[in-house]
């Protein structure tokens, strides 16, 4: 740990802390712990300086927020919890992070069986930072309910009860910026960039969505292919922006200067299609704005012609999010929409190929996958919505039919 060592918290979508683990490790997280304490979408570690945090939430494609923690606490369940995180928020030295001008606002999150909910904790816990400024300085800190200069949170859950300076506001950190085009069964493009690293896709190798709406996943690969940081369509959009703690740093300088790890030229071969001309005007318009459009192609076509157009073995990813047929179109279409992804990643994947799928259904998955001589190698278990869902890594068996051909050839 380093010497001067922040605590920080990140959420992000339940099942996907794993791969949250990597890519913060990759940006400089210290000793990053998912599920700390059995809390589901939560990764903990340690930065050297606040400015740290700056970076990894403007640059992170697989969080939803990013906490510098600044108290954790038990608290009870029954209405005496609120004492309790009366007591734990009145503990913190605020003045560091709020000097007397500036305007702050309380946001909780509340997950578990409490006697109180989210407004009673953003209540309690907005009387005790005045209480305790007022205690130490004498002066009444104000309260601004929108777009405040620091935002603080107070989640619980469960018994556990964390306060932090939210580096990121009210839009949580799927919303990219870049989407013109909302298709109306969008996957969050958190997921899509936590389905890429699962895949272990490299920037050199073909991808390719053949269900893929208005693009999320394709326009995501992209941007990771091109070091785009996950912020760079929303700059304005960020908590850490107005902190006064960052007063004598010019953010925009700063912002800059992060996006300068990004390499416009690079060129990957990515490609999406889709069955409706209308998702494929939406996802190229997306892509444009997502400033990829160059770098990815986009057609009107039934997943079944894919091998048409993708001779065997050519493919090394396929990456994608087929409907549900729980909230729009007919279940037996889903499955069969399913059905068609294993047949078609048979013809196409290469030996070592992978395909990758988001499912509310992985039952439909799971019985096709022996029959077509293929093997789910991980899966994890998340929300799509507010649906349970599992992400499926899927690869060919060893000794199947297709690589010992391979192999013979
Ligand atoms: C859940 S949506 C994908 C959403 C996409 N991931 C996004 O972020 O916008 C599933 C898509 O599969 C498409 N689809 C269904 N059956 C298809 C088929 N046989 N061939 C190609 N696309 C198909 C639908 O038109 C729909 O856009």
């Amino acid at each position: 740990m380093c010497a001067m060592a922040y605590k920080v918290l990140f959420t992000t979508s339940r099942g996907i802390e794993d791969i949250v683990v990597q890519e913060l490790t990759s940006l400089g997280l210290e000793e990053a712990r998912p599920r700390l304490f059995g809390l589901d979408g939560w990764v903990w570690g340690f930065i050297d300086e606040p400015i740290t945090l700056a970076r990894i939430c403007y640059k992170a494609r697989t969080i939803y927020r990013g906490l510098l923690i600044l108290a954790e606490g038990e608290v009870r369940r029954s209405q005496e919890g609120l004492e309790d995180i009366y007591q734990i928020v009145k503990g913190v030295d605020w003045t560091d992070w709020l000097p007397p001008e500036t305007t702050f606002c309380v946001r909780s999150t509340r997950s578990g069986r409490h006697q109180y909910q989210s407004p009673d904790i953003e209540r309690i816990s907005g009387q005790a930072v005045i209480d305790r400024i007022m205690e130490q300085t004498g002066h009444r800190q104000k309260v601004k309910l929108a777009h405040p200069d620091v935002m603080l949170r107070v989640d619980v859950t469960g018994e556990k009860c964390v306060v932090g300076i939210d580096f990121v506001g009210e839009e949580a950190l799927h919303r990219r910026g870049y989407r013109t085009y909302d298709h109306p069964a969008a996957i969050n493009a958190v997921l899509a960039a936590a389905m890429i690293w699962a895949s272990g896709w490299k920037p050199e190798e073909r991808l390719v969505d053949p269900m893929c709406g208005g693009g999320t996943i394709v326009i995501e690969a992209a941007l990771i292919a091109r070091k785009v940081p996950a912020g760079f369509f929303r700059k304005e959009n960020f908590a850490f922006k107005t902190l006064p703690y960052f007063a004598n740093l010019n953010l925009d300088d700063l912002m800059f200067e992060w996006d300068t790890c990004a390499d416009w030229s690079v060129s990957a071969k990515l490609f999406g299609s889709d069955i409706s001309p209308k998702h494929i005007a939406g996802a190229q318009l997306n892509a444009e704005r997502a400033l990829v459009a160059d770098t990815t192609r986009w057609q009107v076509l039934d997943a079944a012609e894919l091998p048409k157009l993708f001779p065997k073995s050519s493919v090394k990813k396929i990456v994608v999010n087929p409907p549900f047929g729980v909230r729009s179109g007919s279940v037996t279409r889903a499955k069969e929409a399913h059905r068609l992804l294993l047949q078609i990643a048979d013809e196409v994947l290469s030996e070592d190929g992978k395909i990758v799928v988001i499912t509310h259904h992985p039952e439909w998955l799971e019985m096709l996958t022996p029959v077509l001589d293929f093997a789910i190698e991980r899966q994890y278990d998340v929300l799509h919505g507010d649906l349970p869902a599992k992400i499926l890594v899927i690869g060919r068996k060893k000794g199947s039919k297709q690589s010992s051909e391979v192999k013979s050839s």
